[in-house]
């Protein structure tokens, strides 16, 4: 195990990327992805442990809180959790912190994933994709060092009651938006959406994507179809797909990415 873990969860690839940036400021980083249950869950041994992860509905996505649960970090290890949003950061930060307290957080907007419910582009303040990735390396860069020099926040973080209502009726809605999911004729029957999927809720039926409804909504199968052939409801047929540019679907995919 390296001296640096990175726990992440990532639908898109933006926090995927942030974890990378960061890792690369650190050195020696094991990042250990949340998509589905961690690959190691005893980090006793690390100096610094940290979690990035995006906002979902003002809350955790998938089963990120069931995993940081399962965890065991050392009560002298430093810290950290930085989540990326479109707009607010939500209670994410302070669900963590109440299972193992965070020496330091902090937030990094970007572009929404959330394509049923609004364009990439809109995230708020609006940014272009360019400029919003260029200021998520110079922020991951910044925490970076922050981490490295043992920076602590002084409050913890915030949990509004808004967000936290908003994160409690989320695993309701998700599944019943799951059933929204069609497929169109430009599928070519790659699979990699049900490769993707964290909850394996796509199977291969004849050749076709067939969804069912235990769905987190990454909406990574939707976001990286090589064909933009998966749709959800009326608004994606219009609406650009967005992933950030950096990450691939086979490192989405990824159990642990060594970063030195
Ligand atoms: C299902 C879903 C719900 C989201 N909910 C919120 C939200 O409540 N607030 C917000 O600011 N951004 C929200 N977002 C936007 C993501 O937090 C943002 O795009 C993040 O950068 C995605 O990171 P990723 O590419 O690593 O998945 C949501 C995205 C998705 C897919």
């Amino acid at each position: 195990m390296s001296k640096n873990v990175i726990f992440c969860f990532s639908g898109t690839g933006n926090c995927l990327d942030i974890a990378k940036n960061i890792a690369r400021g650190l050195g020696d980083t094991d990042i250990v992805m949340m998509r589905r249950a961690p690959a190691v869950r005893d980090v006793h041994e690390a100096e610094r442990v940290g979690f990035v992860f995006p906002c979902y509905a003002g809350g955790l996505p998938g089963d990120v809180e069931k995993y940081v649960r399962s965890l065991f970090v050392s009560a002298k290890a430093y810290t950290f959790g930085v989540v990326s949003c479109a707009g607010y950061p939500g209670v994410g930060l302070a669900k963590i912190n109440e299972i193992i307290p965070l020496s330091y957080h902090a937030h990094i907007p970007h572009q929404s994933a959330c394509i049923w419910l609004m364009p990439h582009t809109l995230m708020f303040p609006p940014l272009t994709p360019e400029k919003a990735q260029k200021r998520s390396e110079e922020l991951a860069a910044k925490i970076a060092e922050d981490v490295k020099n043992g920076v602590r926040s002084e409050k913890a973080p915030s949990a509004p009651l808004f967000n936290r209502l908003e994160a409690s009726v989320w695993p309701k809605l998700a599944p019943k938006k799951a059933a929204g999911f069609t497929v169109t004729g430009k599928c070519i029957g790659c699979g990699q959406c049900a490769a993707l999927c964290p909850k394996g809720n796509i199977r291969m039926v004849g050749g076709r994507p067939s969804f069912g409804t235990d769905c987190v909504q990454c909406l990574s199968c939707l976001q990286f179809c090589p064909r933009q052939a998966i749709h959800m409801g009326g608004a994606t047929e219009k609406r650009e797909r967005w992933h950030n540019p950096n990450i691939s679907a086979l490192e989405l995919n990824e159990k642990i990415i060594h970063v030195d």
